[in-house]
């Protein structure tokens, strides 16, 4: 089928083939404004801030709701329908407690702009405002401040349609209306903390995030998470350079506040699931890092752990790597480049499901739950560490190895955290966010992730650390 052709203020514009007046005009750069709309959930039209006029038609229309039509002359830019969305935005914060100096979602709030940019005028209603629930338990990673909401039910229809937990529901009728469990509903969903991010509002609260920063102290960089082999695109929020702390709580610039999803088609649409959203919890996990260099438990400097790894290798007899399924796809090439023919290799998945974990389900969660399984496995197999194989040196590279299963070799270890013991020679590496590089998840699709953070001072980057053994 063709495309459809119609305008918008005079604009002329091609619309495909049942798209709605209001995907049309986004696709095409032209700013309606709405709230209740999702492009992934079914429209649901109760917002009324995207209506519109049809030149020739009486009254407005729902423009999320609108079907294009051939010769269609849609008007968003005159003074009626900036009066319409004035009233609209009026009615919306009859009740709404307009409470933007202590929401954690200003900055960043569709309801906030809106108000500036259609209303600015203060309500004109002369009753009180309707109370209602301040802090609803949700679950125990998010709260409902009910006076905030606008009833735009994304939430209700995210848990529904896309988690299906259906957890959530809007109860009661007119001002009483409000969201709430479900009573059929699941009380867990592990995808819950998106309707955080996709709530319009500040009505929904990480618990978590609660009045951890203001947004505009922060800024966002792209990651991927490495909770699972799906490698979903995230951005993680750390502290603005010009708003960095420079007195008491200076632990504050190497924190990372929150995780969102970041949209990405190819892999993980816009949702990550709620193990994505604790990324943050790893990274700002300060005390279980490794960051000094060590030789035989004892402190050392990072040209004395490498002198003693390089010696160990070269005195031994059948040297052995362990590789981690956590390493980039640059330094795994690196490996193979500079130490992947001299020692023997094997793989090894860091991470198993965690008790009460996820396993696997139909939306992202993988199985594995490890982020490079596919690239460490295509470039050096399945095999996995032997004791019976008889090394006398094993070069572990990655975290949560236990030393007795390397049947007495003498062990070099490349950790981001403390081990489980001393190894002859322990040397600290940066994590993900210390560093850029890639995985290939498991549909061999290369996801990148840029630097967060500085690595600290005594820590090296692994792909650095091969060439000098
Ligand atoms: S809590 Fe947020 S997402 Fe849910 S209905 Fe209210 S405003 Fe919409
Ligand atoms: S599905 Fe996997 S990769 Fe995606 S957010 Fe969850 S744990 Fe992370
Ligand atoms: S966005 Fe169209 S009615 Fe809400």
């Amino acid at each position: 089928m063709s495309n459809i052709e119609f305008s918008i203020d005079d604009k002329k514009l091609e619309a495909l083939p049942g798209e709605t007046v209001l995907k049309a005009a986004l696709r095409n750069g032209i700013d309606i404004p709405y709230l209740c709309y999702h492009p992934c959930l079914s429209i649901a039209g109760n917002c009324r801030i995207c209506l519109v006029r049809i030149k020739g038609r009486p009254g407005f229309h729902p423009s999320c709701n609108l079907p294009v039509a051939p010769g269609m002359e849609i008007e968003s830019d005159c003074e009626d329908v900036s009066a319409v969305r004035k009233n609209v935005m009026q009615f919306i914060t009859l009740n709404h407690p307009v409470d933007c100096p202590v929401c954690d979602k200003a900055g960043e709030c569709k309801l906030q702009n809106y108000h500036f940019k259609y209303n600015g005028s203060a309500s004109l209603s002369i009753d009180a405002k309707k109370h209602k629930p301040k802090f609803y338990d949700v679950n125990e990673r998010i709260l409902l401040d009910a006076e905030r909401c606008i009833l735009c039910s994304r939430c209700v229809r995210f848990t529904h349609e896309i988690s299906k937990s259906g957890m959530l529901g809007i109860t009661e009728r007119g001002q009483q209306s409000r969201v709430e469990h479900l009573e059929s509903g699941a009380a867990k969903d592990d995808y819950s903390d998106n309707i955080i991010q996709n709530c319009p509002v500040g009505a929904l609260l990480s618990r978590d995030f609660l009045y951890k920063s203001r947004v505009w102290y922060l800024e966002p960089v792209a990651s991927v998470c490495n909770g699972c082999a799906r490698g979903c695109s995230v951005d993680v929020w750390r502290r603005k350079h010009h708003w960095k702390v420079r007195a008491l709580g200076s632990e504050k610039n190497r924190m990372a506040y929150r995780i969102t999803a970041k949209q990405n088609d190819d892999i993980n649409g816009r949702w990550i699931c709620n193990k994505g959203f604790d990324l943050n919890k790893q990274i700002n996990d300060f005390a279980s890092r490794a960051t000094k260099p060590a030789i035989g438990g004892m402190d050392a400097t990072c040209q004395d752990a490498l002198s003693e790894a390089r010696k160990l290798i070269f005195e031994a007899k059948k040297p052995a790597a362990i590789v981690s399924a956590h390493a980039s796809n640059e330094e795994l090439e690196a490996f193979k480049k500079t130490l992947g023919s001299r020692v023997e290799v094997y793989v090894r998945k860091d991470y198993e499901p965690a008790a009460g974990e996820v396993v696997e389900d139909e939306l992202l969660i993988k199985a594995d739950k490890n982020p490079n399984s596919t690239k460490v496995e295509e470039l050096f197999g399945k095999e996995s560490f032997s004791a019976a194989a008889g090394h006398d040196l094993v070069l572990v590279w990655g975290d949560n190895v236990e030393y007795s299963a390397l049947s007495g070799a003498k062990i070099i270890h490349l950790a981001t955290q403390k081990p489980n013991g001393n190894p002859d020679v322990l040397i600290p590496i940066s994590t993900q966010f210390e560093r850029k590089g890639s995985y290939t998840n498991f549909e061999g699709k290369v996801n990148r992730f840029e630097q967060v953070f500085d690595k600290p001072e005594l820590v090296l980057h692994a792909s650095d650390v091969f060439g000098r053994l």
